[in-house]
């Protein structure tokens, strides 16, 4: 199988354990008269995104030997986790965008209070699904709970989008600088993601210290990728607008670094990644995904 194959094989298993999530969610909700927010929430989470991040938790389960199911529940959480990033990086306060995925953005098509209120129930979500998870552990369950939280919070995910707020309205931002935003901002929830794929299958320390290093290298690509196809690419062709960066006076590797110079740090931090793939055995998927997220074109 190849590695487009695999992803699509990924994303196809994520899709449907949301979406029962979410169906059992409104089920258990029922009388509350609240269908918009659900209506908002599955507007949002389907598809059109990529699933990297649950691609990310899969994968890693796998190389620690451990078995799909096990990894379903930490997939689905995460990818609710970074749905809610984007509701509110795309609000008026924020980004505004009014295109996410190929549609309207949440406020777009349901009005900022649902909007706010469905990234919230995304938010709160995915601690109550790894908690009820009769497949983990107890300890399992902590773990992942608290890696979750940790690197979605304040010292992650949260604090690298203020510091993106900041950056619009300061005249000089360093390369070191905006390298620490984007760790925080997009490297946090991929290094959350390769560390719960290795506590789903009971990987070593050694194993989730490697995962979360080669996490970090690849969201940090990641970002730098995503800021040259804002202004490289097309708006069909990512479902998010394009120019937005510009428009919004972000400090983006393409405004510090130039293209070129980007592309080269992007390669870098791949090369990083691919060699913490050392600890762990039939990485063939993950050297291939490391290589896709390089040249990927959305
Ligand atoms: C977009 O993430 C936000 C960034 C961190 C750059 P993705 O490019 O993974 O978006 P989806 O999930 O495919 O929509
Ligand atoms: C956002 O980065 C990262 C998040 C935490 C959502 P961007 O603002 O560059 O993401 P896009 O380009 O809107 O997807
Ligand atoms: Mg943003
Ligand atoms: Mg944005
Ligand atoms: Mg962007």
């Amino acid at each position: 199988m190849n590695v487009k194959e695999q992803l699509g094989q990924y994303a196809a298993r994520v899709e449907t354990y949301i979406l029962e999530q979410v169906a059992a969610m409104q089920k258990a909700a029922a009388g509350m008269d609240t269908d918009m927010l659900y209506d908002a929430m599955r507007h949002s989470l389907s598809a059109g995104g990529k699933r990297i991040r649950p691609a990310l938790i899969y994968a890693f389960c796998e190389v620690c030997g451990g078995s799909l199911q096990a990894a379903d529940s930490a997939a689905c959480a995460m990818e609710m986790t970074h749905t809610s990033s984007l509701i509110f990086d795309d609000l008026p306060a924020m980004d505004d965008d009014d295109l996410r995925r190929g549609k309207p953005s949440c406020h777009k098509a349901f009005g900022e209070a649902t909007a706010i209120l469905a990234g919230d129930a995304l938010i709160c979500a995915p601690f109550m699904i790894l908690a009820q998870d009769a497949g983990l552990t107890a300890e399992q369950k902590v773990a992942l709970i608290s890696v979750l939280a940790e690197r979605e919070g304040a010292a992650g995910m949260v604090g690298g989008q203020l510091m993106d707020m900041q950056f619009e309205t300061m005249e000089k931002v360093t390369a070191e600088e905006l390298e620490t935003m984007c760790l925080g901002k997009t490297g946090a929830l991929m290094e959350a993601s390769c560390k719960m794929g290795c506590l789903c299958a009971g990987g070593t320390p050694e194993q989730i210290q490697a995962a979360g290093e080669y996490g970090k290298s690849v969201g940090l690509a990641f970002q730098i990728i995503d800021d040259i196809l804002d202004v490289t690419s097309t708006a069909e062709m990512l479902g998010k607008p394009i120019g937005s960066d510009a428009e919004e006076e972000k400090k983006t590797f393409v405004t510090i670094l130039g293209i070129e110079e980007a592309r080269k740090r992007a390669q870098a931090l791949s090369e990083h990644a691919h060699a913490q793939l050392d600890m762990f055995e039939n990485t063939e998927f993950l050297h291939a995904l490391t290589d896709e997220l390089l040249v990927r074109v959305k």
